[in-house]
């Protein structure tokens, strides 16, 4: 079906735009009282994930409600370990666990590579509903963790300052990270293909562990995977975020992706120099920056849109949005985005 709004993607391949898209990472069940509405019905984030109708349905919210110029599908990035074998639980206001976690060879062997038609046909069941439900308003991005941070979770159980159980491993264990590693991506790259056969319109991914890496061993246990899921997507767009990556921005401009995410500790004009003209770089306004009054927040976007001037860019939060953030702040986001954009572009 034909875009009604498909800046987001022309950004992503270098085509003109008239304006800077703009969606933020997180959109969809964070902010939104509507949402809460939502999952106030079901037991819980999961059952909310699992059921497509209403994970569509509060994917819809932030397009209908704040105005972004995409949909990001409603789900998490740890859905991939379920479905190799690792089932998790979402601990209200604590945030994932795993009841297993991975410690021996033998364990990695038990898991399976997923099957995204047979263990993930809930999350495609919610994109095509999405979809429809879209009408070509905006485009759908799908999304999956890079295997770095899966890895992180399947080792560690949970979320942690240092991991430093996953990243003992590469260092006691590198055969047996390699091979988890390895599996990890396998399904990720069947995933995201099923999230596009279904109708995802650009994906994501997210290395939300990428900044606890020393330089070199991010080029081994985490790049080499971004590049193969890379390798393997040409369907549509690629993004790559890794947060806290500031020292690999030189190799991530080699990565065979549209767009790198940039976090908001990276330096602008620097990251276009080590990047190159070649990539949107999308991001990265602190997402504290929404805590200002409006003026302060009209502020910040036009001094961040400033600095990305008539380039390649997606603009974005430089992370995921907080959950007290005021959806009126966003608001003010995006639509300074949209009007100040337009000027700078025309
Ligand atoms: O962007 C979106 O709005 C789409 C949905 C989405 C969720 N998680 C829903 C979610 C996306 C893209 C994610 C990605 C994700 N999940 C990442 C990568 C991005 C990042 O923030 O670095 C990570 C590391 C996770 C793992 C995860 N899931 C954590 C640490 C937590 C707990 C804290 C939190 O973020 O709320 C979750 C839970 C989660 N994922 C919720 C939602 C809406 C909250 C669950 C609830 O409603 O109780």
């Amino acid at each position: 079906m034909q875009l009604k709004n498909d800046l987001l993607l022309r950004a992503a391949r270098g085509e003109k735009v008239e304006r800077t898209p703009v969606w933020l990472m997180r959109q969809a069940g964070r902010i939104l009282p509507e949402y809460r509405e939502v999952r106030a019905s079901v037991s819980g984030f999961i059952e909310l994930a699992k059921t497509p109708a209403l994970a569509a349905e509060v994917t819809l919210q932030p397009v209908d409600i704040l105005g972004v110029d995409a949909a990001i599908i409603f789900s998490d990035i740890l859905v991939i370990p379920e479905a190799m074998g690792l089932p998790y639980e979402m601990v209200e206001k604590r945030g994932p666990y795993f009841p297993k976690t991975i410690a021996s060879i033998e364990e990695v062997k038990k898991l399976r590579i997923a099957s995204p038609e047979e263990d993930l046909n809930y999350v495609l069941e919610a994109i095509k509903i999405t979809k429809k439900e879209l009408d070509g308003r905006v485009p759908l991005i799908g999304f999956a963790g890079c295997p770095w941070t899966i890895f992180c979770y399947m080792i560690e159980g949970s979320g942690s300052k240092t991991f430093s159980k996953a990243r003992k491993m590469l260092y006691r264990e590198p055969e047996m990270a390699r091979v988890l590693l390895d599996k990890i991506t396998q399904s990720t790259i069947d995933y995201l293909k099923a999230q596009i056969a279904a109708g995802a319109d650009i994906v994501q991914i997210f290395d939300s562990w990428a900044g606890i890496l020393p330089p070199e061993q991010y080029n081994t246990f985490s790049l080499s995977y971004i590049q193969q899921i890379c390798d393997a997507i040409d369907e549509v767009p690629v993004t790559v975020f890794a947060k806290g990556a500031f020292f690999a921005r030189s190799e991530m401009a080699k990565l065979n992706c549209e767009t790198i995410g940039l976090d908001w500790n990276m330096k602008i004009g620097e990251s276009r120099q080590m990047i190159g003209e070649d990539k949107t770089l999308q991001g990265n306004l602190d997402p504290c920056a929404l805590y200002g009054s409006s003026k302060e927040v009209a502020s910040a976007t036009r001094n961040m849109l400033d600095q990305f001037g008539n380039s390649r860019h997606i603009a974005n939060l430089g992370h995921g949005v907080y959950p007290d953030i005021d959806p009126k702040m966003v608001k003010v986001f995006v639509e300074t985005v949209k009007d100040y954009s337009t000027k700078l572009r025309a």
